[in-house]
């Protein structure tokens, strides 16, 4: 995959600042430390694009990213993960806000993927935030991370688990590794599949 450019656009504290863009959008969610950050640097083939840390909270703001790929023209956004120990009320009312304020109101938003680590069992938090996204009607995908933490057995045994753990929700899933670089393509082709149908309904919409 060709990455012409990827840059970032901007960085939002809060919803006043994000930007106006008339380029599909897609947004990386899910629990502190999942691998977000990672996992858009991966797909942009840029080490520090988006900052990764081992300490849980390491995106506090939402990152705006322009990525201009051989497949799609879009913005990837990096969101702040949720569940991190030690916050306050506060904080975590903040965090909500933010987040939900972006997926509710940005229309540009074609994938939300929600990220998911392979090693873990779905909590709550992953649970609700799926059937929220679905009551209203926000395109999501289930990607699984650190696929290289485990051997193949031990992998396809926690691929089973969570898709038994996600039921019968309509959604499709898919197995990475930023760190092998696994399941990068495909991810690309899903991302470039909803990129065309929002661009091609904007289309529609303007004419
Ligand atoms: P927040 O910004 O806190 O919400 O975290 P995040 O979801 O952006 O996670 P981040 O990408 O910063 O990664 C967290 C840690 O997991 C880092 O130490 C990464 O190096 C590690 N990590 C991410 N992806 C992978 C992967 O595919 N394999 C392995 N082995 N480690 C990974
Ligand atoms: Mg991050």
């Amino acid at each position: 995959m060709k990455i012409r450019r990827a840059e970032l656009l901007v960085s939002c504290p809060r919803k006043s600042f994000f930007p106006d863009s008339d380029r599909p959008e897609v947004a990386f969610l899910g629990r502190s430390n999942v691998g977000k950050s990672s996992l858009l640097n991966a797909l942009v083939q840029r080490k520090q694009l988006a900052h990764t840390s081992s300490t849980p909270g390491k995106t506090r703001m939402i990152h705006f990213f322009d990525v201009e790929a051989e497949v799609a023209h879009c913005t990837l956004v990096d969101l702040p993960g949720y569940g991190w120990a030690r916050v306050s009320r506060r904080e975590r009312d903040s965090w909500q806000s933010l987040v939900e304020g972006y997926l509710e109101e940005r229309s540009q938003l074609c994938l939300a993927i929600l990220l998911q680590d392979i090693r873990r069992d779905l909590s709550e938090d992953e649970t609700l935030l799926l059937d929220w996204l679905a009551e209203r009607k926000i395109e999501a995908l289930v990607v699984f991370t650190k696929a290289d933490k485990l051997k193949t057995m031990q992998r396809k045994k926690r691929v089973a688990a969570l898709r038994a753990q996600l039921g019968d929700r309509p959604i499709a899933k898919l197995v990475t590794s930023s760190q092998k670089r696994q399941g990068l393509d495909e991810l690309w082709r899903a991302i470039r599949e909803k990129a065309q149908t929002w661009e091609s309904l904007s289309a529609a919409d303007l004419e």
